[in-house]
């Protein structure tokens, strides 16, 4: 191979590779593993046993918004505090990382931002203690829930 071929030939195959890693990147991190659903949402392909994990999260979400609520309810902000706390940012990481790579960018975000209030719920429960702060904590955090659901289904598929 001349010098005058190699010179143009690695720069090509360097620039090729990048544009693979490029995709893959923007696969792993924006797309993830999706579809279209008949009622217009986006479908998440998730393995059985992963849909599984995120449903039973959801599930969670729910015991713990009825226990936040009856603590509301009677001024105990300490077990606020502490049933938000387990559904803090603490909990994504319980989350696989393949399972990650399925999740489009928009709904990680809105994923992490549940989290993060939770904390931030959490935080103030201790701090501030006002009912009412955290009940517009909470109409927020809701807020994201109900615009994920009104985007995202998920969807069990046996792996190829
Ligand atoms: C980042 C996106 C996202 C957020 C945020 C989110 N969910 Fe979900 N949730 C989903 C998806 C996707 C499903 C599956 C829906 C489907 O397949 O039709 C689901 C399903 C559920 C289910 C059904 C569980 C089951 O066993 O079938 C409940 C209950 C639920 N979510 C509650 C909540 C609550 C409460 C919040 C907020 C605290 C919340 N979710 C936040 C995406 C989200």
């Amino acid at each position: 191979m001349t010098s005058m071929i190699r010179s143009r030939l690695y720069p090509a195959i360097v620039a090729v590779l990048l544009l693979i890693i490029a995709g893959m990147t923007y696969k792993f991190i924006v797309t993830g593993s999706t579809g279209k659903t008949e009622d217009g949402r986006i479908t998440i392909l998730l393995e059985p046993g992963e849909r599984d994990l995120m449903l039973k999260e959801m599930r969670a979400f729910v015991e713990g918004l009825q226990q936040i609520s009856e603590a509301l309810s009677k001024d105990d902000m300490k077990s606020v505090a502490k049933s938000a706390r387990a559904m803090g940012t603490s909990r994504a990481h319980d989350v696989p990382l393949a399972m990650m790579s399925k999740l489009p960018l928009s709904f990680k975000k809105l994923a992490f931002s549940v989290h993060g209030g939770f904390d931030t719920i959490a935080m103030d429960a201790d701090t501030i203690a006002s009912p009412k702060h955290t009940l517009g904590q909470l109409s927020e955090i809701l807020q994201n829930c109900v615009a994920c659901h009104s985007s995202y289904q998920v969807k069990a598929i046996t792996a190829k």
